[in-house]
């Protein structure tokens, strides 16, 4: 866990506003997720459920998703979580995949609970030895540079 919550408060403030737009019917869970890039923007996210409860997404995919389509790929520098329970809120694993595959070394998830508390972790914490970008490319074979998304991290 960082020592330094170096996300700005009106961040939470924007994700916590979203979570009324949250698609949660199913699991009554809302969760709203704003990334923040290194270029300064920031795309937001909600989770999105379906009756077939294995296609809903998550809030932190559907933000990167956006970031993804706005074609910004200068990397997370922060991804801000929300929930409505006390306590901050970490991502699923399969949303810290998502994160780790456009981070940096300095990517930070944070997340305000209900009760105020404000926890920030640095994405290697979270996905320790993630299967990244460089990894694939090295278990190909081929001999053709990947064209890194973002600047790489130690541990690819
Ligand atoms: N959920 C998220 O949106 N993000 C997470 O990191 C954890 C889980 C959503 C998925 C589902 O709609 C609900 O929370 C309950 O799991």
């Amino acid at each position: 866990m960082s020592s330094v919550d170096a996300v700005p408060a009106h961040h939470h403030d924007d994700a916590r506003d979203l979570l009324p737009n949250a698609h949660a019917p199913y699991s009554n869970f809302p969760v709203a997720a704003i990334v923040v890039t290194t270029a300064g923007a920031t795309f937001a996210g909600v989770n999105v459920e379906n009756a077939a409860y294995g296609s809903t997404i998550c809030a932190e995919r559907m933000a990167i998703g956006a970031m993804v389509t706005a074609g910004d790929r200068s990397g997370i520098a922060a991804v801000v979580v929300a929930g409505r329970a006390d306590d901050p809120l970490s991502p699923c694993g399969s949303c810290r995949q998502v994160i780790a595959e456009f981070a940096t070394p300095a990517t930070v998830v944070s997340s305000r609970g209900a009760a105020g508390i404000t926890t920030t972790w640095q994405i290697d914490e979270l996905l320790p030895a993630a299967f990244g970008p460089l990894a694939l490319h090295a278990g190909t074979g081929s001999s053709a540079a990947p064209e890194p998304p973002h600047p790489p991290r130690d541990s690819e």
